[in-house]
């Protein structure tokens, strides 16, 4: 069963407080079908130069430097080596604040990456990213921490519309403070009371990391994309490392330079 609640609604007032209250917000269309073009152009162009692979493997590949193949997709990570001219725009001003306003003032930019599918690709699986880059030793130790306050969300921005062809995004509401552990088997496609995102491309969804979502089949020739962050609180546990790699390409006073982390 999905959701009839409106996902869309409470985002433009306060996203902040749907962050928190249910676990994302939705900035709907919130770039430009220029600045789409843009992205997803450059992102092909990398994935060109790679000769194209198939995007899916299991077990994960790693074709090149800091990028890798594995059910996810072919995963382009830290998008400062691989995409440089896209720094001056991958940030907007409204959705740096929502963030801001969830996860404090002197949050900064834990991670950046771009995801490609190209053709199939099977139902993906329910998950959630606590931890950030660390996430995988939190999903192999089987940590499910609770948290009083957020400590890190989620951007995923998309590059093509979901649908049902390309592949909708599932995501079950939750209230930080709420318990992490699943609430129903990560393998099922269905969870009652998921809502369903079929998300127009040029918009953005920001994520509370502890909040689970999985992804429709992708049954469509061609390629879907996104652009996949992550921002993290002062307060959060400081991970094993960070992506700077856009650091060179942010100019001083810019938007990028106010996400970087300290040096
Ligand atoms: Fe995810």
């Amino acid at each position: 069963m999905t959701s009839s609640s409106d996902p869309f609604c409470p985002v433009g007032d306060a996203p902040a407080e749907a962050i928190r209250d249910r676990g994302f917000a939705v900035f709907d269309r919130v770039y430009s079908l220029e600045d789409v073009s843009l992205f997803r152009e450059s992102i092909e162009r990398r994935y060109d130069a790679l000769g194209r692979p198939a995007t899916y493997a299991r077990p994960p590949l790693e074709p090149a430097a800091d990028v890798e193949i594995s059910v996810v997709g072919l995963v382009l990570y830290k998008l400062g080596v691989h995409c440089p001219e896209l720094a001056p725009h991958l940030f907007k001003p409204e959705i740096l604040q929502a963030i801001r306003g969830v996860l404090g003032e002197d949050m900064h930019l834990e991670f950046t990456s771009a995801v490609v599918c190209n053709g199939d690709r099977p139902f993906f699986p329910w998950h959630m990213h606590v931890g950030g880059v660390d996430n995988v030793r939190y999903r192999k130790q089987k940590l499910f921490p609770t948290y009083e306050r957020s400590e890190r969300v989620t951007t995923l921005l998309y590059l093509d519309d979901l649908t049902p062809e390309t592949g909708t995004l599932l995501v079950y509401p939750r209230r930080v403070g709420d318990p992490t552990t699943p609430p129903y088997d990560p393998a099922l496609e269905d969870w009652e009371g998921q809502i369903e995102l079929p998300c127009s491309r040029g918009t953005v969804v920001v994520m509370e990391q502890c909040t689970w979502h999985a992804a429709r089949p992708k049954r469509s020739p061609g390629l879907r994309a996104y652009i996949a962050c992550y921002f993290t609180s002062s307060a959060a546990e400081t991970t094993s490392w960070v992506d700077d790699s856009l650091r060179p390409w942010a100019s001083e006073g810019s938007l990028l330079a106010s996400v970087l982390p300290r040096p």
